[in-house]
């Protein structure tokens, strides 16, 4: 399949575009570069011995989405692109909200005049909010906290719409957990402007001397040891859930997947198992609780397993290698 990726050099985009091509799917990718580096593209090639076709455009710029359309014969598109910082969507919602739904506006209506059908949707398990029974499913009832939270399910909320409108649409949602880790040959990964605010990230740099100390945020939750439980998920099995998305697309209509592996830890077990890989070098000292932060949220992943035939595979450990193969790669240019 011929597949667009918006936001296709961030993160999670640049990951699934490799497990894509190494399916022998066409990647198509568009990205403004707004929270990501060219320099990924050319280390997607190199991984995958492709050449991905690139367009550096914003999804919001309606004439160039067309434009990429009509050069590039499009089956399914995975949209991606958004800004993600929950912090700073408090300090500036107009500008999440605008920049994630007009994006989404543009997509959809270029979509629509091309007749492309198919689309798989980015969304994050933010949607739940403070859930009421664990593990989450999907059926869960949804109520974001914060403006980019909200971004997510208003786009979800459009895309039922959008749906019941054109029932001839299949329209995927996944709801991601915490996604973590690197691709296993260490040449992309997760590397944030500024000051994480994630926890892997962070954890990375205080390994590697790049950040003193980890602040963790709280130590009095109602957890194994306090401090808060999320469900980790290795980058590169979320990547591959979005290839397991797409070949199962056909007539599916609309559909949710929540991509965890079900599990949850907390911010020391995290901490202990990146001291194993990196020789214990992450200190850290308990602070007050973060705003906005639940004692813990884990995914039931049986839907996308019964469904899709897919589920995670990686350990914690392979997290923390690839995280910590990508960090010593890298170390020289982070500098
Ligand atoms: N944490 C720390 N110190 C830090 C950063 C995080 O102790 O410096 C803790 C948090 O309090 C939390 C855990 O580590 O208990 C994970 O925090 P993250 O910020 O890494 O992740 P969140 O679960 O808060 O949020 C992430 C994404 C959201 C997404 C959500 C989905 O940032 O965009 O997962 O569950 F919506």
């Amino acid at each position: 399949m011929n597949v667009l990726l918006t936001g296709g050099l961030g993160f999670i985009g640049s990951h699934t575009a490799v497990s894509l091509m190494e399916q022998g799917h066409k990647v198509i990718i568009v990205d403004n570069l707004s929270n990501s580096d060219k320099k990924t593209l050319k280390k997607i090639n190199k991984i995958t011995g492709c050449n991905v076709t690139f367009y550096k455009k914003d999804v919001c710029d309606r004439k160039a989405l067309r434009n990429i359309f009509k050069k590039n014969n499009v089956d399914v598109v995975i949209h991606f692109a958004g800004f993600k910082a929950v912090g700073e969507s408090v300090q500036k919602p107009l500008m999440y909200y605008k920049n994630n739904l007009d994006s989404t506006f543009s997509l959809l209506d270029v979509m629509k005049e091309y007749g492309v059908k198919n689309l798989v949707f980015s969304s994050s398990a933010t949607v739940y909010g403070k859930a009421e029974k664990l593990p989450i499913t999907e059926d869960a009832s949804i109520g974001a906290q914060n403006p980019y939270g909200r971004t997510k399910l208003f786009i979800e909320e459009i895309l039922k719409d959008v749906y019941n409108a054109d029932k001839s649409m299949n329209i995927t949602i996944l709801r991601y957990f915490n996604p973590v880790g690197a691709h296993e040959s260490g040449l992309i990964g997760e590397n944030p402007k500024g000051t994480p605010n994630n926890l892997m990230p962070y954890i990375m740099r205080v390994a590697s001397g790049r950040l003193e100390i980890l602040s963790v945020f709280g130590g009095d939750y109602n957890t194994v040891d306090g401090t808060g439980v999320r469900d980790y998920i290795h980058i590169m099995d979320l990547a591959e859930g979005h290839v397991s998305a797409i070949e199962h697309m056909d007539n599916s209509g609309l559909k949710i997947y929540n991509l965890g592996t079900g599990k949850g830890y907390s911010v020391l077990q995290m901490v202990d198992a990146y001291n194993k890989v990196c020789g214990g070098k992450v200190k850290y000292k308990i602070v007050e609780r973060r705003e906005g932060d639940v004692d813990a949220c884990y995914a039931s992943a049986d839907k996308a397993r019964d469904e899709l035939g897919w589920s995670a595979k990686r350990s914690l450990l392979d997290m923390c290698e690839s995280a910590y193969k990508f960090e010593q790669n890298n170390k020289q240019k982070f500098k």
